[in-house]
């Protein structure tokens, strides 16, 4: 009788405070973990990785969040620097979806300058899916972890870079890639031919590095998504045909003089088509 009235009180007392009582910090503690070992990775590779990193110090900006350390934060915005946060559910492109789970879903180091490989550590953040080193002087060849370790990736911008070599052909293939965006890089060797197997890519920019040789038979497959196409500034030769079926809105191919042939109506009526420097319009 008395137990189970001293059970009614505590439950009416008690419950309720555990309700209020703040949930913790909106950063899946894991997420913590990742990061800060990202940070300490990386941190004194060169005074422009320490301007990049500043901000990811602990405690964190109060106002913004529940708890000492909370790279995430309230919003999606992220405590510290060049992260955002989103649910695990949703798409990269949303801000509020009413709750968060505190994973990281965007890096978007852009124009910082990081010198040197890209960080094999960006692995760790295992639920990206935008990637954006673009604008630094990162080098070395393509980082081929990166379609292993972010399974949801969307979007990959390693544009404004001094990457080098080839376009692995024996990457995972990603079905979930969006945008793919490498130029004004040093890459070489032949158009990627794995693009193809990604057929939810909207947007390809290869422009200004040195891919050679033919639009590759498998893109083919990608005409059903492809919509934004940069390849000008490359070293292409060889007639658009495997293009014919895309419906694109924006082709860029100018500056690549072995291109030739007629042109498809798929690239002449994409705004951005302009022949000059290619032989396009002139047989092969
Ligand atoms: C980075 O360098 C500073 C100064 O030399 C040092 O105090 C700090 O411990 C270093 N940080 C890491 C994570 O190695
Ligand atoms: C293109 O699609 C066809 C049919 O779906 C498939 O058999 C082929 O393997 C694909 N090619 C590439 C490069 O993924
Ligand atoms: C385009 O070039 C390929 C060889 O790369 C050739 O098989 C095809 O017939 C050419 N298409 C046209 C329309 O000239």
């Amino acid at each position: 009788m008395y137990t189970s009235l001293f059970m009614t009180i505590i439950s009416i007392i008690v419950l309720p405070c555990i309700i209020l009582i703040p949930s913790n910090a909106y950063t899946v503690p894991e997420e913590v973990r990742a990061l800060e070992f990202i940070k300490d990775a990386n941190i004194n590779r060169s005074i422009n990785w320490q301007r990049a990193l500043a901000s990811w110090t602990c405690p964190t900006d109060a106002d913004d969040s529940d708890e000492g350390c909370d790279p995430c934060s309230r919003d999606w915005s992220g405590n510290w620097e060049h992260i955002q946060c989103r649910g695990a559910g949703g798409r990269y492109g949303e801000g509020s979806i009413g709750h968060y789970d505190g994973y990281v879903t965007t890096v978007h180091v852009t124009d910082a300058h990081l010198d040197g490989p890209p960080a094999k550590e960006w692995c760790l953040l295992t639920h990206l899916r935008e990637l954006d080193l673009d604008g630094g002087n990162q080098n070395g060849p393509f980082p081929e972890w990166i379609p292993k370790c972010h399974p949801q990736l969307q979007e990959l911008d390693l544009s404004f870079n001094r990457l080098t070599g080839r376009i692995p052909n024996n990457i995972r293939k990603k079905e979930t890639l969006q945008e793919f965006k490498v130029e004004h890089n040093y890459f070489s060797g032949p158009v990627p031919a794995i693009l193809g197997g990604m057929p939810n890519l909207w947007r390809v920019r290869l422009a200004y590095n040195h891919f050679e040789g033919t639009i590759p038979e498998s893109w083919r497959n990608m005409s059903g998504n492809l919509n934004q196409l940069d390849i000008s500034h490359n070293h292409i030769s060889g007639n658009l045909s495997v293009l014919a079926f895309f419906k694109l809105m924006y082709a860029s191919v100018h500056s690549n003089a072995g291109l030739c042939g007629m042109v498809p109506e798929s690239i002449r009526y994409a705004s951005g088509y302009n022949p000059s420097g290619t032989g396009l319009g002139h047989p092969c």
